[in-house]
C-alpha cells in the first residue's frame, strides 16, 4: 500500500479472519510475531485468549464473528523487543481501511479490544472507563472492552478484576446481540 509507514518494516499485510457476513465485528490493535507469520489476526496467546472469551459468550469465533486489528503491519521492535505499540501515524494510516471494513462487513455490534481500537475509531483513550459503556455509532452498537493481553498480565478472578469484568462486558455484548439479531 502506498504511503504505509509500515511498508519498509518487512512485516507482512494481516487482514482479518472470521466470517465476513458475521454481524459482530472485532477489533484489535496489531498483529504480532505469530499473527505476521500466519497472515491472520489473534492467532497467539493473546488470540486463543480471545477465542475463549468469546466462546465464553456462545459466540463461534469462524462463524459469529469477524476480527481483524487497527493497524495491517507487525510494528517493528527496537532494544531486543519483536514488536512495539502502533504509533498515531500508523493508527491514523490505518484508519480509514479499519472504516471500509465496519461498512462491508456493516455488524450490528462492534467491540473495540483496548485503548489502540479506541483511538482508531472513536479517535479517544481511557479503556478503564470506557469499556463496557455502549456507543451509538454511525447506526451500530460499539463497546470497548480490554485486550486479551491486558488480562494475560493480570491473572486474577477476583470481582472487579480484569478478567471478571471482560466476563460481565462479553455476557453484555451477547445480550445486545440477541436483541438486535431478534428485532431484525
Ligand atoms: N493482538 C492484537 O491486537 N491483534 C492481533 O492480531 C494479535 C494480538
Amino acid at each position: 500500500m502506498k504511503d504505509d509507514p509500515l511498508a519498509n518494516a518487512g512485516t507482512n499485510v494481516v487482514i482479518s479472519r472470521g466470517n465476513p457476513k458475521a454481524r459482530l465485528l472485532l477489533i484489535g490493535e496489531a498483529p504480532g510475531p505469530q499473527e505476521n507469520i500466519k497472515g491472520k489476526p489473534f492467532v497467539g496467546p493473546a488470540g486463543q485468549l480471545l477465542d475463549k472469551i468469546l466462546q465464553g459468550g456462545n459466540f463461534d469465533p469462524e462463524q459469529d464473528v469477524y476480527i481483524t486489528n487497527s493497524v495491517f503491519r507487525l510494528p517493528p521492535g527496537t532494544d531486543g523487543k519483536s514488536f512495539r505499540k502502533p504509533t498515531d501515524a500508523e493508527v491514523e494510516y490505518y484508519r480509514p481501511f479499519v472504516f471500509e471494513i465496519i461498512r462491508l462487513v456493516d455488524p450490528l455490534v462492534i467491540l473495540l479490544t483496548g485503548n489502540v481500537a479506541c483511538q482508531s475509531v472513536l479517535k479517544k483513550t481511557g479503556i478503564t472507563s470506557l469499556r463496557g459503556q455502549w456507543i451509538q455509532f454511525d447506526g451500530r452498537w460499539l463497546m470497548p472492552i480490554f485486550h486479551p493481553s491486558y488480562l494475560l498480565r493480570n491473572q486474577s478472578r477476583e470481582p472487579g478484576s480484569p478478567k471478571s469484568l471482560m466476563w460481565e462486558d462479553i455476557k453484555e455484548a451477547r445480550r445486545k446481540y440477541d436483541e438486535l439479531v431478534g428485532s431484525l
